[in-house]
């Protein structure tokens, strides 16, 4: 199948799945009960000691910016939150390298890894970070229902996500990934809310596609108290 490029129209999302999944509470327990043994790639330790050295001599009021892609969101965050650390993690070279050659800047306060979050949530975790906030614009959404391990909320690292803690923001314009994510914070005990989110200015590319088509988008907001 031909690979659609960044510049394609965006498609609604579409999927087999029409509720929440019915695995979800399962699914969420399990991987609070279990301790996800999947081996570190090297190439995240190193990026996460990157990201260590540069935060040592830094503001540690930690804003991460997950799945954060061409480092966009990044930029404009560390543009509202000067006096905060912003660190833009996606595991994806060529969506980096598009930062690099099209938004260099000033602004200081912010880093851009390449690290997969499967490695970087669990090590941040061990080490104790504690984020301010953290923001998760557009992650895959992995519509199909066998693919709910593959989202945020069915995966194995959702656990360090949650002990990373801060003030979650998650968007999507897949409103029932948005919902889900909502119910799977809902079923460790955190207060949630999800709700439509219409954009004054759009602070990615992903977001800015799908607006610009007249997409809806959803946005999920909580503030993670450390539970587990
Ligand atoms: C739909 S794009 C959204 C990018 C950006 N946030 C935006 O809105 O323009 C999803 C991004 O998540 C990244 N990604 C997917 N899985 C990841 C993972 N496990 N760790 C880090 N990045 C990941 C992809 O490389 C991609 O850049």
């Amino acid at each position: 199948m031909k690979k659609r490029s960044d510049n394609a129209p965006p498609r609604e999302v579409t999927s087999n799945q029409s509720a929440i999944h019915p695995n979800l509470e399962t699914t969420v327990n399990k991987h609070l009960r279990h301790h996800f043994q999947k081996p570190y790639a090297q190439h995240n330790v190193n990026a996460f000691k990157t990201a260590g050295d540069w935060l040592a001599s830094r503001s540690q009021t930690i804003i991460l910016d997950s799945f954060c892609g061409n480092g966009e969101s990044s930029r404009e965050l560390a543009r509202q939150f000067p006096k905060a650390s912003i660190i833009g993690i996606d595991k994806s070279a060529a969506r980096l390298q598009r930062h690099q050659s099209a938004q260099q800047g000033t602004l200081a306060n912010y880093l851009l890894v390449r690290a997969d979050v499967d490695d970087f949530w669990r090590l941040a975790a061990d080490a104790n970070w504690q984020l301010d906030k953290h923001f998760m614009l557009y992650p895959n959404p992995w519509p199909k229902s066998v693919q709910l391990q593959y989202r945020v909320h069915g995966s194995a690292v959702f656990p360090a996500l949650l002990q990373l803690g801060g003030q979650i923001t998650l968007r999507s314009n897949w409103k029932l990934y948005v919902e889900e994510f909502t119910a799977a914070l809902k079923i460790v005990g955190h207060s949630a809310d999800s709700s439509a989110y219409l954009p004054t200015e759009t602070i990615t590319a992903f977001e800015r596609k799908y607006h610009l088509a007249g997409q809806a988008l959803w946005e999920c907001n909580c503030t993670l108290k450390r539970s587990i």
